[in-house]
């Protein structure tokens, strides 16, 4: 995507990079920790269905309004309050922080994504010195000595930020994204093996049980702004990353489909991850918890059959090029919005935003060594960091951006996004109503109650 507004080649090449860049670290890191923590089951059925009562319409939301202004998240705001029909029109007014906030929710969560794609390339590191040794890979050892060394972390950071720094200053990401999303089918090969080799596993039974069945007393107060925070993060919804997506898009793409199957996609992938982690979790020497538990549960398995090495080789490095096309997605989503909005050039936009990425991520970095003592609520800085950005700013970032599209942008805009030009399907009016309804009637309250619950929750 260069200077220029670009356009998808194909409808696929949309679909690869929005299953691509909705797909990483979220899915296989995140969602098992976060279901873990809160109580299994019921978490998991809480957030199936708010992936698609709250996820699919503001991703429609966020795609309609890329679409229909051809701008990023800061410029189409403003256009679309403003009520300015041309994108390279007048500066900019004193709405564009409106979308600020999204960008900048894109900065912080580059830099902690930045940390864990560390850890990731540690992981394959000591892979391959322990397949050259011809020694057993332990995850234990190999984690603990990674979280105590803060400037090992610091290097391996700025390592991934700088390949992604190249690739997006170089403007060939078109090329690594579509790597990236040619490589997801392996990916998903691969869960399903190792899902299935999990699964036969001892623990197997108990584990699908906690992951499966819902115990509604397990969930607390805070469970709803968690699922609400993880559903946002998994989609990449409240970032504006779907606003520069939608674009890109040709007036042909039919939206609403769109976004079904990208969210339909991605739980898929989310609950294949749970299945193949809850069994190793299980079985460990201490239960892992926390967001240590993938590097200490999965690696369990490779050691457990013949080739199991090569395995967790394919497995980590599929994990790494999923979170380097979601890190490309967020830095690619700050560069052009920084562009647009303030006239920089490309070189210039991409070293400084990521710059200042490397400064944020130098405390989520040093979480675990020099800001070892920080402690609240039993929590570490990079898990309270975590929470900050996802269970606060990515909801109220949601709610910013589709009250625009509801209240802001004209209904004709709105509507043409649900008249699909390649079929004679009859229900498009009626698929319109139920998804302004959701907007109106069911994002907002559901946004808002569980903001509320998080609060009382504080006290
Ligand atoms: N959706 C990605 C994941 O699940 C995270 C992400 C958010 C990527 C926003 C890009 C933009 O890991």
């Amino acid at each position: 995507m260069g200077a220029g507004r670009g356009a998808w080649g194909t409808r696929f090449g949309f679909y690869l990079a929005a299953i691509g860049s909705a797909f990483g670290l979220g899915n296989i890191w995140r969602f098992p920790y976060i279901v873990s923590e809160n109580g299994g089951g019921a978490f998991v059925l809480l957030y199936v269905f708010l992936v698609f009562l709250l996820g699919m319409p503001l991703l429609v939301g966020e795609l309609i309004l890329g679409r229909s202004t051809r701008s990023g998240v800061m410029r189409a705001i403003d256009m679309v309050i403003e009520d300015h029909p041309d994108p390279e029109g007048s500066k900019l007014s004193r709405f564009k922080w409106l979308g600020v906030s999204s960008l900048f929710l894109c900065g912080i969560v580059l830099a902690y994504y930045a940390v864990i794609s560390g850890w990731v390339l540690h992981y394959l590191s000591q892979l391959t010195v322990t397949a050259m040794t011809g020694s057993t890979f332990d995850p234990f050892s190999t984690l603990s000595s990674l979280l105590e060394n803060g400037w090992l972390q610091v290097l391996l950071t700025s390592v991934h930020l700088l390949v992604v720094i190249v690739i997006v200053a170089k403007d060939v990401e078109e090329g690594i994204e579509k790597a990236v999303g040619y490589m997801m089918p392996v990916f998903v090969a691969l869960l399903i093996v190792l899902a299935v080799k999990s699964l036969s596993l001892p623990s197997a039974p108990q584990a699908m049980r906690f992951l499966l069945y819902p115990d509604f007393s397990s969930l607390s107060m805070n469970s709803l702004a968690q699922a609400v925070g993880h559903v946002f993060f998994t989609l990449s919804i409240g970032f504006g990353m779907m606003v520069t997506f939608g674009s890109y898009l040709s007036e042909r793409a039919y939206i609403p489909i769109a976004g079904f199957r990208v969210a339909a996609m991605d739980s898929f992938i989310s609950i294949f991850a749970g299945i193949l982690i809850f069994p190793l979790v299980m079985v460990g020497h201490q239960p892992a918890t926390g967001p240590e538990m993938l590097f200490k549960s999965v690696p369990v398995l490779f050691n457990s059959f013949n080739g199991g090495l090569l395995f967790g080789f394919g497995f980590f490095i599929c994990l790494y090029l999923a979170a380097l096309g979601a890190s490309i997605g967020l830095l690619e989503t700050i560069v052009s919005n920084a562009r647009e909005a303030l006239g920089f050039r490309r070189v210039r936009a991409v070293w400084l935003s990521g710059g200042v990425c490397f400064i944020i991520a130098l405390l989520p970095a040093l979480s675990s060594s020099v800001f070892q003592g920080f402690d609240f609520k039993g929590k570490g800085l990079l898990e309270v960091l975590d929470g900050l950005l996802i269970n606060w700013g990515l909801p109220v970032a949601a709610l910013i951006t589709s009250q625009v599209v509801l209240y802001k942008l004209s209904d004709s805009k709105k509507r043409n996004a649900f008249e699909d030009p390649d079929s004679d399907f009859h229900e498009t009016e009626k698929i319109y109503n139920h998804w302004v309804f959701a907007l109106r009637w069911v994002v907002s309250p559901v946004i808002g109650l569980a903001l509320i619950l998080q609060i009382i929750s504080l006290f």
